[in-house]
């Protein structure tokens, strides 16, 4: 079902007591302010997932999520964290496909098509991020170029796999740049978006599908940009590292 979602991407950011800090200001401000059905989900670095599940746990509409997670269920793979070990700190979504990971740690769409089956096979929720370069939008080829991000790695799945899936269309030149696409750049590709999910899994399914906008996203942009009939919520960097911002984005339905 299309939901309401403000996720906050804390990237590399936060030691652990100060994401402590972080984490219950935001639970107390949602429990106050929030409407019921916006659903919020805090990606901390993992090594605080364990410590900020403790505090998310009285709080109904506050759920966990990983930045990011290994495509083998378990194994000799030195430095990485696989779904099992998020699921038993009571992570349920996982990044996946952020541009960071697909620049700097060379995540490619096949790669990526793995971690997908892996997180949905184990029952967790993908927010699956996608977006285009600069360049390729002054080239005017971003549309068919975020819809391939789509087919590559998300196209193989059964319509009942799909439909757990979250989007975050995140162009790459408006992240953490404070150059927020415009409402129109933003509805304008979202709607692209929902028609080629149409196109593999028919109208309802696209209709269903939560898809959520990405790249400096602020407390003064985020209700202009959540207006948008084909955007559905936030996935929120730098305005997330402070409660208020990040609770006013999540008031902007
Ligand atoms: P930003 O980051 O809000 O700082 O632009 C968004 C993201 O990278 O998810």
């Amino acid at each position: 079902m299309r939901k309401n979602i403000v996720a906050g991407n804390w990237k590399m950011n936060k030691a652990l007591e100060e994401g402590n800090s972080l984490a219950s200001e935001i639970v107390n401000i949602v429990a106050n302010e929030v409407k019921d059905d916006t659903i919020v989900v805090l990606n901390p670095p993992y090594i605080h997932l364990s410590s900020v599940q403790h505090l998310l746990k009285d709080a109904k509409q506050v759920f966990l999520g990983a930045q990011n997670c290994n495509e083998n269920t378990s194994g000799a793979y030195t430095g990485e964290i696989s779904v099992d070990m998020l699921k038993s700190v009571g992570v349920e979504y996982v990044i996946l496909g952020h541009s960071e990971r697909r620049e700097y740690y060379k995540e490619s769409n096949e790669l990526l098509a793995k971690k997908v089956n892996t997180v949905l096979d184990n029952g967790l929720i993908p927010i699956f991020c996608c977006g285009e370069s600069l360049k390729i939008r002054e080239a005017g080829t971003h549309v068919d170029f975020v819809c391939n991000q789509l087919t590559d790695s998300l196209f193989h799945l059964s319509p009942e796999k799909f439909e757990k899936v979250v989007i975050a269309y995140e162009p790459i030149w408006a992240i953490g740049t404070g150059v927020t696409a415009s409402t129109d750049q933003a509805q304008e590709m979202h709607a692209e978006l929902r028609k080629h999910l149409a196109s593999k899994y028919g109208d309802t399914i696209a209709d269903e599908t939560t898809i959520l906008y990405g790249g400096s996203c602020k407390p003064d942009n985020a209700k202009e940009l959540f207006a948008n009939p084909d955007v559905d919520g936030g996935l929120i960097g730098g305005a997330s590292l402070k409660s208020r911002d990040f609770v006013e984005i999540v008031k902007s339905f």
